[in-house]
């Protein structure tokens, strides 16, 4: 008996050296150690995936003898309570710093709360957590973009076209037909572009008559099928089609393909964010235009923060916006400038 306290005691104490050991390495070399926890929303979302890509190779390019980082990410596949777990894990494994786009924007508060009690400062990003929310602890951030400002974008885009291709009016009433793919609803990004380049279309003079709308949850698949059920409906009537995201403009493009309709016969689309296909899509003219969602400037927002906050320094040089958030602006591509953003990819 006594002799098994002797050996736990040597034990513990040969684990405490150790432990000393490694912390006063740390400190001695002045390494600040991120071990970084993503939970995203769905990592088959297009968007998340080519940002949490970005994410990494910003964090990597920050790496420069004081400063290293390991990166761990989380499929939350759509349930708020699997993510919830997801963050659990992460970190019992050790993660200091936690990135999070929520499942549910609305629903943040668990994840807060064992942040909270291990003392682990989150970055939320992507999907905005409601401000209340962001007030429940001080060492909560938010990295994102205005989805305001992608609206107004989307419709100048779409009246700057409609203005100089007299054609998009195909049946010459004087009147856009157009139809709407939306992505979550709930969504910050979703409700907001559509309201936002609707009424920038209409303050442009441009007069529209609305035929239709889809909820395809940003995704082509779902896109493509409501766009077939929205053709269905209004055969070759439709004009105009503003998708809240690229996935789904490729989505009801894909829709117009299966159905073989001739060029004549197709509407213009607009999507938001410049993803690798997107972008493609706007070089070869299948797409009208798109609005960058700056996925490098957000990525490296959160990789700079991210050190900031490991290391203990640096974060007084971050600009916030009301002390925790951080907005990248968005950018007008069309054919005509669509080649220094695939450069930059
Ligand atoms: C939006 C983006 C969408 C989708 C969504 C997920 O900002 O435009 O494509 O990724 O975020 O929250
Ligand atoms: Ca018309």
């Amino acid at each position: 008996m006594k002799k098994r306290k002797v050996l736990a005691a040597v034990l513990v104490f040969g684990i405490s050296i150790q432990v000393l050991a490694s912390c006063t390495a740390e400190e001695q070399t002045g390494i600040a150690r991120a071990q970084v926890g993503v939970a995203c929303y769905n990592q088959s979302d297009i968007f998340i995936s080519e940002l949490l890509d970005c994410f990494e190779e910003k964090l990597n390019q920050l790496e420069k003898g004081s400063f290293e980082a390991t990166v761990t990410v989380r499929d939350g596949a759509g349930s708020q309570r699997i993510q919830n777990d997801q963050v659990k894990e992460l970190v019992d494994a050790g993660c200091n710093v936690l990135c999070v786009n929520l499942v549910d924007r609305a629903d943040p508060s668990e994840i807060i709360d064992i942040a909270r009690e291990n003392d682990i400062p989150i970055i939320f990003f992507n999907r905005e957590p409601v401000a209340e929310d962001m007030m429940q602890w001080d060492k909560l951030y938010y990295v994102g973009a205005d989805a305001k400002q992608s609206g107004v974008m989307q419709g100048e885009l779409a009246a700057d076209a409609i203005e100089t291709e007299p054609q998009i009016d195909r049946n010459k009433d004087g009147k856009i037909q157009y139809v709407v793919l939306e992505g979550e609803p709930g969504h910050q990004d979703a409700i907001i572009r559509t309201e936002n380049a609707v009424d920038t279309l209409r303050g442009k003079g441009v007069e529209l008559e609305k035929l239709s709308y889809g909820i395809a949850n940003w995704n082509q698949a779902q896109a493509e099928n409501r766009m077939l059920q929205m053709i269905g409906q209004h055969q070759n009537q439709i004009e105009l089609v503003l998708a809240n995201n690229d996935a789904m403009a490729l989505g009801a493009i894909d829709a117009y393909k299966k159905l073989n309709r001739t060029e004549s016969a197709l509407p213009v689309f607009f999507g938001i964010d410049g993803t690798k296909e997107g972008l493609e899509a706007i070089k070869e003219k299948k797409m009208a235009g798109t609005v960058y969602n700056d996925k490098e400037g957000q990525a490296e927002a959160m990789a700079k923060l991210t050190e900031a906050l490991v290391s203990g320094s640096g974060l007084s040089d971050i600009e916030f916006e009301n002390e925790k958030y951080i907005y990248l602006p968005y950018s007008k591509v069309t054919f005509e400038n669509v080649e220094d953003y695939i450069e930059k990819e």
